[in-house]
């Protein structure tokens, strides 16, 4: 039986759609952002799926991250996709998540965890680049690598071009992934 995912997003949620379209053992339950007005929402809406946005504005970040935990359960979501969230998640969102969580990053983890990515890999003349799919621990952009894709580093390329590069990475390795963790993680019995 399919799994029940849901994707968190904070902006255009390009991987968001990336998952929705190559879906395979399983269903995106749920698209929530912090951002009620990010694009990928709409998009997710458009799509029939249903949608949850909160910003944490005013609310406080414990108070913020029980009411998304209380919509994903809503939903029955067992397992959360990252896709372009800009937002950490506490370490207690992450333990009553534990090993359920996971993030797609744009580079070769260990290397260049955190933002600017792409600039710190031509800045340290990298011949290759790539993207991580991770699970989510307390530790940013540390856990688990689940799979990567490489894509070159061409002579004259601006974070903008390698994004762009990397991005299309993205989206062909997430699906993939997430294919594979769904299919070998256990039901949640709770
Ligand atoms: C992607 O590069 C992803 O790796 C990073 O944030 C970006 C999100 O893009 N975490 P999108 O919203 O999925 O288009």
């Amino acid at each position: 039986m399919n799994r029940r995912i849901g994707i968190l997003i904070s902006g255009r949620g390009s991987n968001m759609m990336a998952l929705v379209e190559r879906a395979d053992g399983y269903d995106v339950a749920l698209v929530a952002s912090d951002k009620p007005d990010a694009p990928g929402l709409a998009w997710a809406k458009s799509r029939g799926i249903a949608t949850f946005a909160l910003s944490p504005k005013g609310i406080g970040k414990a108070g913020y991250e029980a009411q998304i935990d209380a919509a994903l359960r809503e939903a029955g979501v067992e397992i959360i996709a990252l896709a372009g969230y800009m937002r950490l998640l506490s370490d207690d969102f992450v333990a009553r998540w534990r090993g359920r969580i996971v993030n797609i990053h744009p580079s070769l983890l260990p290397r260049y965890k955190g933002l600017d990515t792409h600039a710190r890999a031509i800045a340290a003349g990298d011949a290759v680049a790539g993207c991580s799919v991770h699970v989510v621990t307390e530790e940013l952009d540390g856990g688990a690598v689940l799979g990567q894709a490489e894509v070159p580093i061409e002579p004259g390329d601006t974070p903008e071009i390698l994004a762009a590069r990397v991005l299309a990475a993205e989206h062909a390795l997430y699906p993939r992934v997430l294919k594979e963790f769904v299919a070998n993680e256990r039901p949640n019995p709770a």
